[in-house]
């Protein structure tokens, strides 16, 4: 399986590869967010959510307590929060199925809380904490869907290499 790293010097750098990967995704997108407490996971979520709905990105905040806030657009995005969960139970009482099989993206972070679950086709990103403002993200794809979306993130950070070069 092809997994690509990536390293984030600041927030910022952080939020702009949730854009890059954001404007990559389509509807039905299962993005599953891991790692370290405060590795990164919502200031990433901003970033998909400025790429697959604008209108929604200035409210991208924890959902810890609510366990999901939706995000409205063209493409809505439904960004979750497991930290809290103690068992595939209380994803099932959420009603799952009509949010990680629907029209618009899931961003999941906690998504090491799900077992059972977990869609089948996902991207799975990593955030490691290597230095105050410095995080580790590793991105891997699982899936038809998932697998297309590594490629064209490949070559879309293969251009922008080149683009600095
Ligand atoms: N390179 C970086 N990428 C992301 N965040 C960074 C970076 N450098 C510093 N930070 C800071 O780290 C914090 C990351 O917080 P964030 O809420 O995004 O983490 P999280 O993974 O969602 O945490 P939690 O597990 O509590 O939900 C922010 O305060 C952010 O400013
Ligand atoms: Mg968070």
């Amino acid at each position: 399986m092809e997994v690509l790293s990536l390293t984030a010097h600041s927030a910022a750098e952080t939020e702009e590869y949730g854009r890059t990967i954001g404007s990559l995704l389509k509807p039905g997108s299962f993005v599953a967010l891991q790692g370290d407490l405060g590795g990164g996971k919502t200031c990433f979520t901003r970033g998909v959510v400025a790429a697959v709905a604008p209108e929604s990105a200035h409210l991208v905040a924890s959902p810890t307590y609510a366990i999901m806030n939706c995000y409205g657009g063209n493409v809505p995005v439904y960004h979750f929060d497991f930290y809290r969960l103690t068992g595939d139970d209380d994803v099932i009482e959420l009603g799952f199925e009509e949010y990680f099989y629907g029209a618009g993206v899931s961003v999941v972070e906690w998504s090491e809380r799900l077992t059972e679950l977990l869609p089948e086709d996902h991207l799975t990103i990593s955030f490691e904490y290597t230095g105050e403002d410095q995080r580790l993200i590793t991105v891997s794809g699982s899936g038809n869907e998932s697998t297309t979306i590594m490629l064209r993130l490949g070559e879309k950070l293969n251009n922008v290499k080149k683009a600095l070069t």
